[in-house]
This record gives C-alpha cells, sequence and structure tokens, in this order.
C-alpha cells in the first residue's frame, strides 16, 4: 500500500490530497483564491504567492487528519514544479522539500498539465496510452500526445487567447462577474435559440485545412465586442452567451476531429476548468458518436479545476517509475521545461 500527498500551488488555488494507490482519494483540500483576484478581473502573482503562504500548512494539517495517516506513513510527496506562477510555485516546492527532508521521503515533481489529464485514474482504471489530451483551461487551448507518464508532447496550440481567457474576457465585457465561464454558461443556459436564427458570430479559422490544427479566440471575442456596440440599447446577454459557446466549441470539436485522423490516436482524455463546462461535454460526447474514439474527462467538476488530487494521482506513477527529484529540484513557468533527475 502506499500513501502519496499532492501539493499544488502553481496559480490560484491552493491545494492538498492525500492518495493511496494512486487511485483512492483520502483527503482534498482546495482553497480557491477567487474573491481576491476578482477585483482585478484576473490573478494577480504577488497576491497569489501570499495567499498560498497564509493557506497552505493549515490545509496540509486538515488533509492529514482526515486521511488519518502520519507523515511517517507517506511514501512520496507530489508537487507541481512546472508551469505556472514562480512565486507560487515556489510556495509548494518549499513544502515538500521540508516533509521530504524532515521524515526522509521522496519528492516527486509533477507536470501540472500532464496532471489535469492522469487525474482520470481517480475514478478509473487508466486507458492504455497514447492519448490525445485536450486541454482546456484558464491558460491552454491545446492539444497534446501523451505517450506515457512523464512523457507529454505537445501537438497544437493557440495562437493567441486560451479559451478560458476567452470566456472571462467576453464576460467583463457582458458586465458579468469574474471568473466567467460558470455564469456565461448558466446565460447561455438560459437562451432557446429561434428556429433558422443565424449565429450573430462567424465561424472560427474557417480557412484553415485539414492539416492545420489551431486555436484562436481573440476574434470571437472582438466580434462579442462589436455586436455588444450594435446593440447596446438591450443587450441580448443570454443570446450572445449562447452562441459565444456554440462558435468557441465549434472549433474545439473540429479540431479535435482533425487531430484524430491526422495521429491516427483514438483515446482523448479532456480536462482543465473549461470541462466543468455542460455544453462543452454535450459537444465532445456528439463529436465521439460522430468520430468514433475513446473520450475520458473528470466526471467530478473539483478534478477539472486546478486541484492536489491530481498531482497525487500522477506523482504515485511517477514514484512508481522512481522519477525522483533532489531537494534542489527547480520550478518553472514554462511548459515544455525538464526536470533533471
Ligand atoms: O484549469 P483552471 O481551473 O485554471 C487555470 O487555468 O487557471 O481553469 C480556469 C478557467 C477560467 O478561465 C474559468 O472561466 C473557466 O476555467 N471555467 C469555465 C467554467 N468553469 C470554469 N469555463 C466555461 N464554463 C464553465 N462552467
Amino acid at each position: 500500500m502506499a500513501y502519496g500527498l499532492g501539493i499544488e500551488s502553481s496559480c490560484d488555488e491552493t491545494s492538498i490530497a492525500i492518495v493511496r494507490d494512486g487511485r483512492e482519494l483520502l483527503s482534498l483540500k482546495v482553497y480557491s483564491q477567487i474573491d481576491s483576484h476578482s477585483p482585478y478581473r484576473g490573478v494577480v502573482p504577488e497576491i497569489a504567492s501570499r495567499a498560498h503562504l497564509e493557506k497552505i500548512n493549515s490545509l496540509l494539517s486538515v488533509a492529514m487528519e482526515e486521511a488519518g495517516i502520519e507523515f511517517s506513513d507517506l511514501n512520496y510527496v507530489a508537487v507541481t514544479s512546472f508551469p505556472g506562477l514562480v512565486g507560487s510555485l515556489m510556495i509548494g516546492a518549499q513544502l515538500a522539500r521540508c516533509i521530504s527532508l524532515v521524515y526522509g521521503i521522496p519528492i516527486v515533481a509533477v507536470n501540472h498539465l500532464e496532471a489535469h489529464l492522469a487525474v482520470i485514474g481517480l475514478e478509473r482504471e487508466l486507458p492504455p496510452f497514447p492519448w490525445l489530451g485536450l486541454l482546456l483551461s484558464g491558460g491552454n487551448s491545446s492539444i497534446y500526445i501523451y505517450k506515457g507518464f512523464g512523457d507529454l508532447q505537445i501537438f497544437a496550440d493557440t495562437q493567441d487567447d486560451s479559451l478560458g481567457e476567452a470566456f472571462d474576457k467576453v464576460s467583463a465585457v457582458l458586465d458579468l462577474p469574474y471568473p466567467g465561464g460558470p455564469y456565461l454558461e448558466a446565460k447561455a443556459n438560459a437562451y432557446s435559440p429561434i428556429p433558422g436564427e443565424k449565429n450573430p458570430f462567424p465561424k472560427l479559422l474557417k480557412e484553415d485545412g485539414e492539416d492545420l490544427i489551431r486555436f484562436s479566440y481573440s476574434g470571437l471575442k472582438t466580434a462579442v465586442l462589436y455586436y455588444k456596440r450594435e446593440n447596446a440599447k438591450s443587450l441580448p446577454i443570454e443570446k450572445i452567451a449562447y452562441y459565444f459557446q456554440k462558435t468557441a466549441f465549434e472549433l474545439v470539436t473540429r479540431n479535435l476531429g482533425k487531430a484524430i485522423s491526422k495521429t491516427g490516436i483514438r483515446t482523448v482524455v479532456a480536462a482543465g476548468g473549461v470541462l466543468a463546462n455542460g455544453t462543452l461535454r454535450d459537444c465532445l460526447e456528439k463529436e465521439k458518436e460522430r468520430s468514433r474514439f475513446d473520450l475520458f474527462y473528470p466526471s467530478k467538476k473539483i478534478y477539472c479545476t486546478d486541484n492536489g488530487a491530481m498531482v497525487a494521482c500522477l506523482g504515485y506513477h511517477l514514484w512508481k517509475q522512481k522519477s525522483f527529484v533532489g531537494l534542489d529540484f527547480k520550478v518553472s513557468p514554462k511548459r515544455n521545461f525538464e526536470q533533471i533527475i
């Protein structure tokens, strides 16, 4: 039996989890900093680091108590080491170093993006590699080729805004609270389109052929802004939210279909904060029927946003591979960072 601690502090969630055998969640504590950042409509790095420092020790105590284990029972300490805000990553890294030093427990340094994909292991047997990893979050609109633990390669990326960023910026344009995703989703769900009605927003990247797979959402954000100006007298917020989602998600499913044909990989794992969106999940399910692939994503929404459980879960597989790092391991803002073990 292996007990693993997962520490996540890469952005605006401070989180600690304890997992048994990479499969069974014993405790998960998440402190969301949203209230501290929302006045600025985005994550302020300095505020994020300070909040991690203030909260992380108490989360650790509560999680250990709930799991009912001692530090000496831990087999590994997994911590997000990249990508993320450096000042924030350092808080989690330092906690991992302390625990490792005091209790002689190996440290496993985890790629945050890979952890978002591997977290499905907490809900089911992992499908065989390779996978296509579809990551849609506040910082990513990307498709990865995931060949095995520690082997994640970028396949398609965004040219500008990520999908989560587009949700957040469009919600700002519509004077909805931050972060915009859940608010825009609620508005979109409240709209019933009139049969035959035209989408006011243009199809994204419609000139791209089968071989070009990329994301771009800044044009859609601008289209919403212009539409708002033209309809300022009586702004149809629900309609805008509905067609914003429809347009944005069409690009996701189109790119996914192209990626499957191009790579021949028919196992898709989708993850990231935007996967909390029910309409996106429905669109992916429909694309799965159309393009015939196996689709997995976390059923629990808490596993979609940043959390320590995903770190502990991936950490287990890396620990089994003996992918440990020394106390002098580095953190990095870069997603193609490689730890020297
Ligand atoms: O993965 P995540 O928690 O962290 C970062 O990447 O920072 O993703 C956060 C993003 C935000 O942009 C937020 O607006 C978006 O996920 N999000 C959603 C929903 N819930 C969160 N987007 C669309 N629909 C949602 N229900």
